[in-house]
């Protein structure tokens, strides 16, 4: 137990002043490209932080480098395909060599697949199990050694509602979230001592290209989860951002292995 001097319960002088400071932290954003991960990478622009937008969409990439750049924030893109190790090896090596360190590593990569459970082809499958789980993993594991490796860093993972309820036609995407979420405690669980923190963001249904893309297939989905909605709206990408600016920051010193639900009390019903 570590020991506790005088003062140790008092609340410094300013102290509140740095709690959600992330200026100047080198923050990684997988999925960077497009939807929520953009969103999150030009939040954490417009409050200061290195943005590494790392997409295997160039272009998605290069936009949401460009929303960061056009409000004097600092952000460059990186091609990486998340479920590819070597390369998100090599990404977390090139990224610790250009700028330092990495603080912050946000997995926003991920994508979804519709389709009946007796019907789900495996190889869609297995593309959406690689990607949204194996994809969080390998880069928790390699930007995790990083930080590991200084004592210091926080992971954000985004889970999903579909990680605690069902809904139909998901049955892949609900397994892969619901993994996303234990990996979450799981390494949180292994590197509380270590310095590093991991904790997942887990959003309602949102507004995203993700969704439209979904929704023009099928709004069985759709249909069934805005049914069940509080209020009949879709969250908005940019109110993920100041959940991730908590987790990223040191307001969240205490805060491991935990998903905070942005789902609009959809989880209460
Ligand atoms: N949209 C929603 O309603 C919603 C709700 C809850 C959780 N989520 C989760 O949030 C995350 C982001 O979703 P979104 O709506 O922003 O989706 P999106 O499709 O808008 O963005 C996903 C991004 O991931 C990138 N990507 C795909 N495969 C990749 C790979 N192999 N390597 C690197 N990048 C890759 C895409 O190029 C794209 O830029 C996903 O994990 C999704 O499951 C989304």
């Amino acid at each position: 137990m570590t020991a506790t001097g005088p003062g140790a319960t008092e609340v410094p002088r300013g102290y509140v002043e740095h709690l959600f400071d992330i200026r100047g932290r080198v923050a990684v954003v997988t999925g960077g490209g497009s939807g929520l991960g953009a969103a999150i990478a030009v939040g954490f622009g417009q409050a200061g932080a290195r943005v590494v937008v790392a997409d295997i969409n160039d272009d998605g990439a290069a936009s949401t480098v460009e929303q960061v750049e056009s409000v004097g924030g600092d952000a460059r893109a990186l091609h990486l395909d998340v479920v590819d190790r070597a390369a998100v090896e090599a990404a977390a090596d090139q990224i610790c060599g250009e700028l330092g360190s990495v603080d912050v590593l946000v997995n926003s990569a991920g994508s979804a697949f519709r389709c009946p459970a007796e019907e789900f082809p495996e190889d869609r499958f297995d593309y959406i199990l690689s990607l949204n789980l194996k994809g969080t993993y390998l880069c928790c594991q390699a930007f995790g050694r990083k930080m590991l490796a200084r004592g210091k860093g926080s992971i954000i993972n985004m889970a999903s509602i579909g990680a605690f309820v069902a809904y139909p036609l998901a049955s892949a995407y609900l397994a892969s979230k619901g993994g996303v979420l234990q990996v979450t405690r799981a390494l949180a669980l292994e590197w509380r001592d270590r310095g590093v923190r991991v904790n997942g963001i887990g959003p309602t249904l949102m507004e995203s290209p993700l969704t439209r893309s979904a929704a023009q297939r099928s709004s069985v989905t759709a249909d069934f989860i805005t049914a069940r909605m509080l209020r009949p709206r879709l969250g908005l990408p940019r109110e993920l951002i100041g959940a991730a600016i908590f987790l990223a920051s040191d307001a969240s010193e205490l805060v491991t292995g935990h998903t905070i639900m942005c789902d609009d009390g959809y989880l209460t019903a």
